[in-house]
């Protein structure tokens, strides 16, 4: 069988002075351990670990069900969600979608986000696409509370129910939260749409394998039979408690090297197609463990095109950051340089190749240029883009989140420092409750 996923951390023993690989090797054990054994901190939100094991087909029919229901006269799916209750379904879909596929026939709905952000022209360019596209909306909030999609799905909600009428408008909404509590399951319980339930012990980031992710996914023409089936083969491979484990070996390199003041990861990919994959792993990663002062801080870098921005930086700047690499073994389609007579602009040196030749040069290439320059390197390489692949790798990040969170010594699984911004936000909304904070803050503005 093709391993699900390659990880080379060779490059980052250079680099450890304070410590060894094989301290950090036992303390990302004992964390593997506490999470297979739910005795860490947050144990009551490690609902995460064995969804793809657990998944019953019922789920699977369910979506099906909506799925071939909306096939028939829906052109546009709004999903309206924020952070993890987008992220995941939004990195899956661009991974998989066609980057040039607004210009090829159509093949069933174009799915769109809503409600990850409050900005007035996004919102009335998304009422106008609307006027024009016979429209469905999948409305997720686990807490049901959260304002950015609350604000959202107003709008969205009152579009569909003045065009299309009330029963018409419940087929067009499917609701996905918390199985009793919140503003949106009330809603979905008195206007009676269809809904999911987010289980109790899964938190937001951590719900790509949960209706959250999989409905939008399938929504999309994605199959998600196989995304799980990644996942679950790499449910298996991680719960392992060996040092051969992959998810204890990224676990042990980003914290031995974070030790060494490397402060900030940068995950590096040389697809485009991944960018959102990026922002996935930059929450996951960011809100697990940015916590009492700590954590790496997790960004990220798309290339050959941020080598030509980025680049300099990352080579010759201060000496803060380690690369994780992720890079695909082999690509779906073809391309060939052609050779050209003339040569007039030199390229016939790489006639015949594949381009996925030359983006792998660049990438041996920065890498050992990165090392050279002082840059840890840590290398993941799965063997193609497909759901099942992406699937394991998801799981594969989640898992490795957890892990080293542990050995952090924070809690990977709660998010309390997000509640800052809000209760400001609230106060200068003038949110009732909030009033007295509103004037105090106004008197700082
Ligand atoms: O990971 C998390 O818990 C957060 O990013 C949440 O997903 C995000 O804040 C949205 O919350 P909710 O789904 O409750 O609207």
């Amino acid at each position: 069988m093709i391993p699900l996923l390659h990880i080379d951390t060779s490059a980052v023993l250079p680099f450890l002075k304070a410590s060894t690989f094989s301290q950090w090797e036992e303390k990302a054990l004992q964390a593997l351990q506490k999470l297979e054994q739910g005795t860490g901190k947050g144990s009551d939100f490690l609902g995460w670990m064995h969804l793809p094991s657990a998944v019953q087909p019922k789920l699977f029919q369910q979506i099906e069900d909506i799925r071939r229901d909306w096939e028939r006269d829906i052109e546009l799916v709004v999903v309206i969600g924020i952070g993890g209750s987008y992220l995941g379904s939004k990195a899956i879909i661009e991974a998989l979608s066609h980057p040039f596929g607004h210009l090829l026939p159509k093949k069933g709905p174009q799915i769109v986000f809503a409600g990850q952000n409050i900005e007035e022209d996004y919102i009335s360019s998304l009422m106008e696409a609307m006027e024009r596209a016979s429209t469905a909306c999948v409305v997720i909030s686990k807490s049901g509370t959260t304002t950015e999609p609350a604000i959202a799905f107003r709008l969205v909600k009152q579009h569909l129910y003045e065009r299309y009428g009330a029963e018409e408008a419940k087929r067009r909404i499917v609701a996905i939260t918390d199985p009793e509590k919140g503003a949106l399951r009330k809603m979905a319980t008195n206007q009676g749409y269809r809904t999911f339930s987010i289980p109790h012990d899964v938190g937001g980031r951590y719900s790509v394998f949960t209706p959250v992710g999989l409905l939008p996914i399938a929504l999309a023409g994605i199959r998600i039979e196989e995304l799980m089936q990644g996942a679950a083969a790499m449910e298996e491979i991680t719960a392992e408690e060996s040092p051969k484990n992959p998810a204890v070996q990224y676990a042990v390199a980003r914290n031995a090297l974070y030790a060494e003041e490397k402060k900030i990861e940068l995950l590096v990919t040389y697809h485009p197609g991944l960018f959102f994959l990026t922002e996935w792993w930059k929450q996951l990663f960011g809100e697990s463990e940015g916590k009492e002062h700590k954590g790496l801080f997790p960004a990220g870098v798309s290339f050959t095109t941020d080598l030509h921005s980025m680049g300099q930086y990352i080579q010759d700047g201060e000496r803060h950051v380690f690369e994780t690499v992720l890079t695909i073994e082999k690509p779906v389609g073809k391309a060939t340089i052609p050779h050209t007579e003339q040569d007039d602009d030199g390229l016939n040196y790489l006639a015949g190749k594949r381009i996925d030749y030359c983006n792998k040069m660049a990438a041996f290439g920065t890498r050992l240029a990165h090392i050279d320059g002082g840059v840890p390197n840590i290398s993941l390489q799965i063997p193609r883009l497909t759901p099942f692949y992406l699937g394991a790798l998801l799981y594969f990040f989640q898992k490795s989140c957890g892990i080293s969170g542990y050995v952090l010594g924070v809690n990977p699984f709660d998010q309390e420092g997000v509640e800052a911004y809000k209760k400001n936000m609230f106060a200068l909304l003038n949110k009732p409750g909030f009033e007295a904070q509103g004037d105090l803050l106004r008197k700082r503005l």
